[in-house]
C-alpha cells in the first residue's frame, strides 16, 4: 500500500479541472490554491493537455495500459496523481453530470479501475452546478476514484448561479472549510479500512480476471496472487464470507447472459 506523506516536503494537492476554459470551477481551484501557502498546489486543465478519446479498443484492460493506442498526456496525468498526496477531482455539471471532458479521462483511466493503484491517497471530489446535478457529478467522481484506491472525504458541491456577494461569500466559506478537512485527512494519515462495496467489487473483478484471462491477461496476473482484497489486510471472516457471496451471486448473473 502506497503511503502518501513524505517527511520534511510541503503536503502537495493536485487538482484536475474538467471544465473546457477557465470559468466557475478553475476559479473556486484558484481560491483553494491562494488560501493557504504553505501548500504546493498544482491545477492541471484537462483541456490544455493532450488527451484523445478512448477507441474503446479495450487494450489497456486486457493485455496492459502499455498498449494504448495514444501516447499522449493520460500517463503525465497518472505520475501527477501518484506525486500528489491528495487529488481533487473537480468537474462542472453538464447536463447532470461530469464534463464530456472529464468523462473522456475516466475513460482513459479505466484501466486504473480494474486494476487500482491509488490505496494510501486521499481525494475529494469538486462540483460546480447553476442549480441541479452538483451531487450526480461528485458521486460520479466519487464512485470511480474510490474504485481506483483514492479514499475520498465529503464532497465539495457549489451553487454559483447568480454570482452574488452573498453567494460568492458562502460558496468561499463551504470551499474552505471542506479543502481544510481534505488536509486534515491527510494529515492524520488515517488508516484505511476497505468499506463491503471494495470487497465485493474486488471480488468479482478477481472472479472475472479467471474468466477472461485468455483474453485479459493484464487483470488475471494482477489479481492471481491477491486473496481477499488488493493488498494485505486482515478482513472480518464473515464480513469477507457475505462479500464473496454477493460477489458469486453477480457473477452468476452476468454468466447467465453470455
Ligand atoms: C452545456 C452546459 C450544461 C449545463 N448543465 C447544467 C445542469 O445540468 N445543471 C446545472 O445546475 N447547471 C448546468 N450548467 C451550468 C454549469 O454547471 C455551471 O455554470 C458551472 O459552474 C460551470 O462551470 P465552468 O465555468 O467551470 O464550466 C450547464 C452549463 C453548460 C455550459
Amino acid at each position: 500500500m502506497v503511503n502518501s506523506i513524505k517527511m520534511h516536503e510541503k503536503l502537495k494537492i493536485l487538482a484536475i479541472c474538467g471544465s473546457p476554459y477557465k470559468g466557475n470551477t478553475y476559479h473556486i481551484l484558484g481560491m483553494l490554491k491562494q488560501s493557504n501557502s504553505e501548500i504546493d498546489f498544482k491545477i492541471l486543465m484537462l483541456s490544455e493537455l493532450n488527451l484523445n478519446d478512448c477507441l474503446g479498443c479495450y487494450s489497456c484492460i486486457n493485455i496492459g495500459e502499455e498498449y494504448c493506442p495514444f501516447k499522449d498526456d493520460r500517463d503525465l496525468i497518472i505520475n501527477e496523481m501518484k506525486n500528489a498526496d491528495g487529488t481533487i477531482f473537480a468537474s462542472p455539471t453538464y447536463a447532470r453530470m461530469i464534463s464530456a471532458l472529464m468523462k473522456k479521462f475516466v475513460e482513459r483511466t479505466s484501466f486504473v479501475a480494474h486494476r487500482p493503484i491509488f490505496f494510501g491517497k486521499y481525494a475529494m471530489a469538486l462540483s460546480t452546478c447553476a442549480g441541479f446535478g452538483g451531487e450526480l457529478t461528485s458521486n460520479y467522481l466519487v464512485e470511480n476514484f474510490t474504485q481506483c484506491g483514492f479514499e475520498f472525504v465529503p464532497s465539495l458541491e457549489l451553487m454559483v448561479s447568480t454570482k452574488s456577494e452573498n453567494e460568492r461569500n458562502l460558496n468561499r466559506m463551504k470551499a474552505i472549510n471542506k479543502y481544510e478537512k481534505l488536509l486534515e485527512t491527510i494529515g492524520s494519515q488515517k488508516k484505511f479500512k476497505p468499506s463491503f462495496g471494495q470487497l465485493v467489487y474486488f471480488n468479482i473483478l478477481k472472479s472475472i480476471s479467471v474468466l477472461n484471462k485468455k483474453k485479459g491477461w493484464a487483470d488475471y496476473q494482477f489479481y492471481k496472487e491477491k486473496e481477499d482484497f488488493y493488498y494485505d489486510i486482515k478482513i472480518p471472516f464473515v464480513k469477507n464470507k457475505i462479500a464473496k457471496w454477493i460477489a458469486g451471486k453477480e457473477i452468476k448473473k452476468i454468466m447467465a447472459n453470455k
